[in-house]
């Protein structure tokens, strides 16, 4: 397996234009403009899992974007591991903060990536690092390296909720039987603390809209006397939360599992510099929740914020108005044991019950996903512990992620199967930014691991 590093030497160019062509396709799932695009990449990824080495490999419809699958059977009696990863990617919005445009790769260098890094959307989230599986695969059936099988399910959806990839796990239930679900969509401590992602929040996603007169009225003329929706979705949200910035919705926390002290102590040896932190963000201090900290406020506990709120004047100089609608975008991040279709049942009623008679609020829930924590003590963990030990010389930190993936706790409903979370971004790679970015070296870095981990799977599933 030495040879890998030889193989990385070889190859690294022709691994780098390959992703630079993938990162060229606008595959912007949430907007139906690029539906051609999405085809597109589809067929792209199709296009080199067949060239990797796969058997077969095919374009699925559904009812929304097309999901890839792959494979590459060796053996029925050996382990499968089925590597999950999405062609999708968010919205480059703001455009004029890039500075070059999203769909147009460059390699920069950056002070954390003095070997460069490739910047454009998706390079990191998650083509980039999807990508490392397919090139890992490539050097494991040229080399003769492939220990067991191997089944790819490539999503179109997964940023705006995989609405069917449900229904395509629940149609294909046989076709994706596994051993262990792979999957590269998350990040790590840093370049020299790797760590595996042992968890991830749930959400549940909603957008309210607030109706005050049934026109945009004159504000001299009617302001102070009729509500306005702006000031009263304002307040309204600033009620969700109380002075310790706790979520006041009723029965918010009921099920929330509270982690035991020793693994607070446990989570508190992770290394986190929070004046580093605040530097990295220009902020002068952090906020939230009373009596945790910023380490837990991020992964352990839930969470309500305010993604987008909208109404009335916001073009250039001043118009006097009172808007006759508000809107807003809110976000709930959730922790075990918190059903996010409860949650968003108590959130409307919370919200609807804040509302005056002066106006009427209406609670539209979007995408929704239940969070996921993964023990340490399976094989998938302990193979996934030596393939980093193998290439970074150390053992990785298990740490629980503030981020989501919703479909990674319906793979464990409904294909019964571990996930082992084995990212390679950094937090400073601005995913679902403006400039987002890859690290080269990170890039290579998955692709040597990954033929690790099949090799250790592998083995400790024979004992
Ligand atoms: N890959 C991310 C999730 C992620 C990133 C988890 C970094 C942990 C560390 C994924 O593509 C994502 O953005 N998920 C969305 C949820 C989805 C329903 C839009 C998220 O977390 O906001
Ligand atoms: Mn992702
Ligand atoms: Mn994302």
């Amino acid at each position: 397996m030495d040879s890998i590093k030889e193989y990385l030497e070889k190859n690294k160019d022709r691994f780098l234009d390959e992703l630079v062509d993938l990162l060229k396709i606008p595959s912007i799932s949430a907007d139906p403009a690029y539906k051609g695009d999405m085809l597109k990449a589809a067929d792209a990824v199709k296009a080199r899992l067949l060239e990797a080495g796969c058997d077969m490999a095919e374009v699925s419809p559904t009812p929304g974007h097309p999901v890839v699958y792959a494979e590459k059977i060796i053996d029925k009696n050996l382990p499968t591991v089925l590597v999950y990863g999405h062609y999708d990617v968010q919205p480059p919005d703001p455009l004029d903060l890039w500075n070059s445009p999203p769909f147009e790769p460059v390699i920069k260098e950056t002070k954390i990536h003095p070997e460069g890094a490739i910047y454009a959307r998706g390079s990191c989230d998650d083509k980039g690092q999807m990508y490392m599986h397919v090139k890992a695969l490539e050097y494991m059936t040229k080399n003769d390296e492939l220990p067991c099988n191997v089944k790819f399910m490539i999503e179109g959806e997964e940023e705006v909720g995989s609405e069917h990839l449900d229904w395509f796990i629940k149609e294909n239930k046989e076709k994706l039987q596994n051993d262990v679900i792979l999957i590269s969509d998350t990040g790590m401590i840093s370049k020299d603390t790797p760590s595996i992602t042992t968890g991830l929040r749930g959400l549940s996603y909603v957008e309210v809209e607030v109706t005050g007169a049934n026109r945009d009225l004159h504000s001299g003329l009617y302001g102070g006397a009729v509500a306005n929706p702006l000031n009263i979705l304002s307040q309204m949200i600033a009620q969700l939360t109380d002075e310790n910035n706790h979520i006041t919705i009723p029965g918010f926390y009921d099920n929330v599992k509270n982690l035991s002290d020793e693994e607070r102590a446990k989570m508190a040896e992770a290394p986190f510099s929070l004046k580093e932190y605040k530097e990295k963000l220009d902020i002068k201090d952090v906020h939230g929740e009373k009596g945790y900290s910023t380490l837990e406020r991020g992964s352990i506990r839930p969470t309500l914020d305010v993604n987008g709120m909208w109404g009335g004047y916001i073009g250039e100089g001043a118009k006097t108005v009172l808007p006759s609608k508000a809107y807003a975008k809110i976000s709930m991040r959730l922790v075990p044991n918190q059903d996010w279709k409860e949650i968003t049942e108590l959130f409307k009623k919370h919200f609807e019950s804040l509302a005056p008679d002066s106006v009427i609020v209406e609670v539209k829930p979007h995408h929704g996903g239940y969070p996921y924590v993964t023990p340490i003590d399976t094989i998938g963990y302990q193979a996934a512990s030596a393939a980093y030990e193998e290439t970074f010389g150390k053992i990785p930190i298990p740490q629980r992620s503030g981020g989501s993936i919703p479909i990674v706790s319906l793979f464990e409903k409904e294909l019964e199967s571990k996930i082992i979370l084995m990212g390679f971004g950094l937090d400073t790679d601005a995913i679902h930014s403006p400039n987002e970015h890859f690290g080269i070296w990170n890039y290579l870095k998955g692709i040597e691991t990954i033929p690790w981990f099949y090799k250790h799977f592998t083995e400790m599933s024979k004992k």
